[in-house]
């Protein structure tokens, strides 16, 4: 069938095009899309930051209905309304078996690459050239074939566009404080960076029970609504130095800071900005090709750990319904995380507010019906 998608033909050329999806396999399943998040890792990947190579549909954020299933598929049907887990764990390596299904050994040769999990792709252009499936989900298309462990059932009362951006903005950043921090409730926390990523970060140091957190990014509007997400301080980064600013507010230094900026300036921030025995953990990814030194000094001497902490540390079957549950009980402020809305063929214009710093929060695209 044809589909209209964003297709990233080569590194920094990018167009919505018509382009040819075959029909699921086994254990792969037909949604019909309708709504997609427009994360900074697909920015990054349009230009050319991060593992997949193009061409390749970008998107990894979503959420549609099963239009059709594959033999063999039997967590959902066609009608269900789903999310999109752009984490398609094999379920069966030691590595998802010691419970680490956002680590599977399989996605060097499979969703890092752009294909399915069977390690092919069902997506081509129409002169019949092969093309990825950004991160095994390519999103931002009207219709996507994903495998059946990419697919989470949600209840029909959710919005398309809450469930999309539960799929990795709410799903990382939440998960970075519960899964990866672990934080108890009581510890101070800041946060860099108040994007999709950073405000879900603040919103689970709330969850967790964190006091002080403190919010730092180098736009205003930003810090606005990291306040009304649980921010208790703020800090504008462009205003002198962040670190000074910080002890500040917290003089002993907080117990945890989250970057989701993740830039070279960033992250030694981050290490040195935490108290004695505190935790750094590093999610953001502009500095992911870049090496960048880290004192053992901060490290040894003040007994401090940096951590990593990719897609939340996630179990998607487990953690990404009750990130939905959450929502629904009113605990998780989604609604306020959307901030704004385009058509697929203004995914350049999202990019570009992106870049230039003036999305509000998140931005989702959203497919006709
Ligand atoms: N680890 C993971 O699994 C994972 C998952 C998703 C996204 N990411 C990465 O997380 C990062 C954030 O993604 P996002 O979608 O929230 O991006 P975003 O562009 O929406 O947000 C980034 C925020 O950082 C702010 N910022 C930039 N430079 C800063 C600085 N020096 N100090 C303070 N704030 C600064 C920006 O103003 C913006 O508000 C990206 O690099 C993305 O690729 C990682
Ligand atoms: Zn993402
Ligand atoms: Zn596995």
């Amino acid at each position: 069938m044809k589909t209209k998608a964003a297709l990233v033909r080569e590194s920094n050329k990018l167009a919505i095009e018509t382009v040819e999806l075959d029909p699921p396999k086994a254990k792969e399943i037909l949604v019909r899309m309708r709504a997609a998040g427009v994360c900074h890792s697909d920015l990054h990947t349009y230009r050319g930051e991060l593992r997949t190579e193009p061409p390749l549909i970008l998107g990894h954020e979503g959420a549609g209905i099963v239009e059709e299933v594959g033999s063999g598929v039997t967590r959902v049907k066609p009608g269900d309304p789903v999310l999109v887990n752009w984490l398609p764990a094999c379920e069966s390596c030691p590595t998802c078996l010691n419970g680490h299904f956002n680590l599977c050994e399989n996605f060097n040769t499979t969703t890092f690459v752009g294909t399915l999990l069977d390690g092919t792709s069902r997506l081509k252009t129409l002169e019949g050239v092969s093309v990825n499936h950004y991160l095994g989900a390519a999103t931002m298309s009207e219709f996507i074939v994903i495998d059946e462990a990419g697919a989470i059932p949600i209840p029909n009362d959710v919005p398309f566009e809450i469930a999309a951006i539960i799929g990795c903005a709410v799903a990382t950043g939440v998960g970075a404080v519960i899964n990866t921090a672990q934080v108890p409730a009581g510890s101070s926390a800041a946060v860099i960076g108040c994007g999709g990523i950073g405000l879900s970060m603040i919103q689970g140091c709330q969850l967790a029970g964190c006091h002080p957190i403190v919010a730092i990014d180098v736009v205003d509007s930003k810090l606005e609504l990291a306040q009304q997400m649980g921010a208790t301080h703020t800090i504008n980064a462009r205003n002198g130095s962040t670190l000074k600013a910080l002890r500040r507010l917290i003089p002993g230094r907080p117990d945890y800071i989250f970057d989701s900026v993740g830039s070279a300036k960033t992250i030694p921030q981050a290490l040195r900005g935490v108290r004695a025995g505190g935790t750094a953990v590093i999610v953001g990814l502009h500095s992911a090709i870049e090496e960048i030194p880290i004192s053992p000094g901060w490290l040894v001497f003040e007994n401090k750990r940096l951590l990593g902490s990719f897609a939340g540390d996630v179990r998607p079957r487990l953690d990404l319904p009750k990130l939905v549950e959450l929502y629904r009980a009113g605990r998780l402020q989604l609604d306020k995380l959307i901030t704004n809305r385009y058509l697929l063929e203004e995914l350049p214009e999202a990019f570009e507010a992106m870049e230039a710093g003036t999305i509000a929060a998140r931005g989702v695209i959203m497919f006709e019906d």
